[in-house]
């Protein structure tokens, strides 16, 4: 089996770290070495202990670079890489005005086809190796992305969007034949290979009372699959549900009604949620996902994180292209640390690089294959230069630390900093 050694400074986390001084929360290697063996990582540690495990293998020396897992993205809509940066909206009408034709593009296969590559390249140039994806409601947008995904040996999760009212024809499916479509999807794709599927409630202005209980039966006949919504982003929206499910308790309780909530629920945005809805989340383990740069975009909120988790609740952080504006999670994470301190938090880069690695890994119940460089883990991986642009290097004169090395990267980095990206052991950028 092909065996290739990579040569940088390793980074990597073992648990989520308490604050600056937590350097045991990770290990950094220096003089580091991957071993890459069959789409995974055969051996980990110093370059000259790993170079004596494989003395023949070819060396692909990234020094001085940095090493990371690939960066994991768990809330992004496939078919609105043409909606970023759609000007005037708040989330109903950007919805209306803007998202909804572009996504009945994807009733067509030869579109949703003619996108997939597209996408997944805007992902991996950006150092993304997994996604949580949504596609529209047509099958076909599912099944392009899953065929294209599995060409790549990527992992992804994915499902269509169930979407049956408050919305036009070109978008519109029935709770029937949302269940159906979905079933057949999860038949097709779950856990093939990479793959997995997520049943995709789009979110409870779009879904009526029988679709989300049609969700709530395909979530139940398939426990090990994903589930992913929105709740709780802006205002008008959170008023329409409550017009819309007059007997529900609040926003949450039309998705725990359905039987929707578990570990296994990514609900993104959770900006203005009620304390009932917090608790329950907690207590269910559903994932809070915070959206920096569409919520900033949309005007939607600030997402309270330290909130949230001190009640107990697990969080993520993702991209939301096309609410979001940018595929970068290094920009994720610097509009984040933005919106964060408008509410006097001030995220420490060691928190925010676990974040978008290991955090989004443990988000997603995937931490055991991906989100680590741990040995026996997937081989998904992001090479950062932090001398990328001129304006680094300027900064980077004046940093001594990686903890300063890692902000500026934050900060600065964007898409420029990813030097390379391995998806399954093989580099793709
Ligand atoms: N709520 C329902 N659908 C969407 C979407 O596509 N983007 C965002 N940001 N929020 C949503
Ligand atoms: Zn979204």
């Amino acid at each position: 089996m092909a065996e290739r050694l990579l040569r940088g400074r390793l980074l990597s986390f073992r648990r989520r770290p308490e604050g600056p001084e937590d350097t045991a929360a990770f290990d950094y290697i220096e003089d580091g070495a991957l071993l890459l063996r069959g789409g995974q990582i055969a051996a980990r540690g110093d370059f000259a202990a790993v170079r004596r495990k494989a003395p023949e293998a070819p060396v692909t020396d990234h020094r001085p670079h940095l090493i990371l897992p690939g960066f994991i993205d768990p809330h992004i809509h496939f078919p609105q890489l043409q909606v970023v940066a759609s000007w005037g909206a708040e989330l109903l009408d950007w919805l209306e005005t803007y998202t909804f034709p572009a996504e009945a593009a994807y009733a067509d296969p030869a579109h949703a086809q003619a996108m997939a590559d597209p996408f997944l390249d805007r992902l991996v140039e950006h150092g993304t190796t997994t996604a949580a994806v949504y596609c529209s409601s047509h099958a076909c947008s599912a099944e392009a992305l899953f065929a294209a995904a599995e060409r790549r040996g990527m992992r992804l999760i994915a499902g269509k969007v169930m979407m049956d009212r408050n919305c036009p024809e070109g978008v519109r499916d029935t709770a029937q034949a949302s269940y159906d479509d979905s079933k057949a999807l999860i038949g097709r794709w779950h856990g093939r290979r990479r793959l997995g599927y997520a049943i995709s409630p789009r979110f409870s202005v779009t879904s009526s009372a029988e679709q989300l209980e049609a969700a709530g039966a395909l979530a139940a006949e398939h426990p090990d699959c994903h589930r992913q919504t929105h709740i709780s982003e802006n205002h008008a929206e959170i008023a329409a549900v409550k017009r819309l499910f007059p007997d529900a308790r609040d926003y949450l309780d039309t998705y725990e009604r359905a039987g929707l909530l578990g570990p296994q629920l990514l609900l993104g945005h959770c900006l203005h949620l009620e304390p009932r809805e917090i608790a329950r989340i907690a207590e269910t383990g559903a994932r809070a996902v915070f959206c920096p740069t569409s919520n900033l975009f949309l005007g939607s909120g600030l997402f309270d994180r330290a909130g949230l988790e001190g009640a107990g609740v697990t969080t993520a952080v993702a991209t939301d292209i096309g609410g979001g504006t940018s595929w970068s999670m290094l920009d994720t994470l610097a509009e984040g640390y933005k919106a964060l301190a408008l509410r006097g938090e001030r995220l420490h880069p060691f928190e925010t690089f676990h974040w978008a690695t290991r955090g989004n890994a443990e988000a997603l119940g995937l931490v055991d294959r991906i989100g680590t460089l741990d040995e026996g883990t997937e081989a998904d991986l992001v090479v950062l230069d932090p001398f990328a642009t001129p304006a680094m290097r300027l900064r980077m004169d004046r940093a001594e630390t990686l903890a300063e090395e890692l902000f500026v990267l934050q900060v600065m980095g964007g898409r420029a900093a990813v030097a390379a990206t391995y998806v399954d052991g093989i580099p793709v950028t």
